[in-house]
């Protein structure tokens, strides 16, 4: 019998295996599954895997990425599209190429955006624990038209068009911020493109849908919030290290931030996706964010619908089969991207 090509999947949770076993129609692959995050030091179980499959808050540096050459793994998958935790420089080095999913379901986290803005805007969050302990008073829960207000959006890819559509739907001007902007696009979709001054100064919710990268690690610190409008709501589904999150708190502090609804942290990976509560929380920052009551927190779960973890194991099955049986990169994430 031919030997089949092996995946092991690293910060696996039970619904990553669900639909990696619904969606697995190969007859040449196989998958194991690992539910610790790959780091250097755990790397030692890739040992026996062709690919290992990775996810956000898997720690692919140059270490790890030497060790997964060690062990002889030919491909690193990725199940998801940001790629800012591989060394892409490192991968090129040890020859292991890197696949990912480029869009699998750009709605799902715009749609979550919105949850956030509204949640926040109309203090949903609030409202929900009140009515609960028969407390239907409505001081503090005073919230604004979305119509007519501006929202300025920092990077203009899938994700970013989505949400624009939906809050255009609302009513609201959008000012946008990419470092390749789509004029045509602007045009078509009603929007206009700004400098990020311009966007902080004007903008009465600001979102962001760039990647992270060296130009956009920590870009909303202390300058970027200091000329924001009064009582902004920033919202982050991007990556956690395009805030600083001391900056953020200061922010809400002094209440230039309104509020803040985030679905990525900086330091996210010592808690997302766990179930902590029985432990004590040492990260004072992260403590800090959740205690404010103008702060959500989600946990990075802006992908998490059943069309975008359907999409996400087929296109990832899709990328190694094909990588299995011709050597064909299909979605190769490429050094020059980052
Ligand atoms: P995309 O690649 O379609 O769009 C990214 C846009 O950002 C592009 O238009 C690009 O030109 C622009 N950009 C690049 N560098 C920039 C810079 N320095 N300043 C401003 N704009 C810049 O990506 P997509 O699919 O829209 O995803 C955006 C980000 O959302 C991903 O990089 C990822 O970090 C995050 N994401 C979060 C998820 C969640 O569950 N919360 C799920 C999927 C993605």
């Amino acid at each position: 019998m031919e030997r089949k090509f092996r995946i092991i999947c690293f910060g696996t949770q039970p619904y990553d295996r669900e639909s990696f076993d619904r969606n697995n129609t190969y007859d040449n692959l196989t998958i194991d599954y690992h539910t610790s995050h790959l780091n250097a030091r755990n790397v030692a179980l890739a040992e026996g895997a062709d690919a290992v499959c990775v996810f956000v808050n898997d720690t692919v540096d140059a270490e790890t990425i030497e060790g997964l050459a060690a062990h002889g793994v030919k491909l690193i998958a990725l199940r998801c599209a940001g790629f800012n935790n591989v060394d892409l420089q490192a991968a090129e080095r040890c020859g292991i190429p890197v696949v990912r999913v480029p869009a699998y379901s750009p709605h799902a986290v715009a749609e979550h955006a919105v949850a956030l803005m509204l949640a926040l805007n109309r203090k949903v969050h609030r409202a929900y624990w009140r009515t609960r302990d028969g407390n239907f008073a409505l001081h503090g829960l005073l919230g604004f038209d979305m119509y007519g207000k501006t929202a300025g959006i920092v990077g203009t890819g899938k994700i970013a068009r989505a949400l624009i559509g939906i809050l255009r739907g609302f009513g609201m001007e959008i000012l946008a911020y990419d470092l390749y902007p789509d004029e045509e696009y602007a045009r078509a979709a009603g929007i206009r493109y700004v400098t990020l001054d311009e966007l902080y100064r004007n903008s009465d919710i600001i979102s962001l849908h760039c990647p992270l990268t060296d130009a956009t690690r920590y870009m909303i610190d202390e300058d970027a919030i200091s000329k924001m409008k009064r009582g902004v709501i920033i919202i982050n589904t991007g990556r956690g290290q395009l805030i600083r999150s001391e900056a953020l708190i200061e922010g809400l502090k002094n209440k230039t931030v309104g509020a803040a609804g985030l679905d990525v942290y900086e330091e996210e990976a010592a808690y997302f996706y766990e179930d902590t509560s029985d432990r004590v929380m040492d990260d004072d920052m992260l403590a800090r964010l959740l205690s404010f009551n103008n702060v959500i927190i989600t946990s990075h779960q802006g992908f998490f619908t059943r069309e975008a973890l359907d999409n996400i194991a087929r296109t990832t099955l899709d990328n190694v089969e094909v990588f299995a049986r011709s050597g064909e990169l299909r979605n190769r994430v490429c050094c020059d991207r980052k």
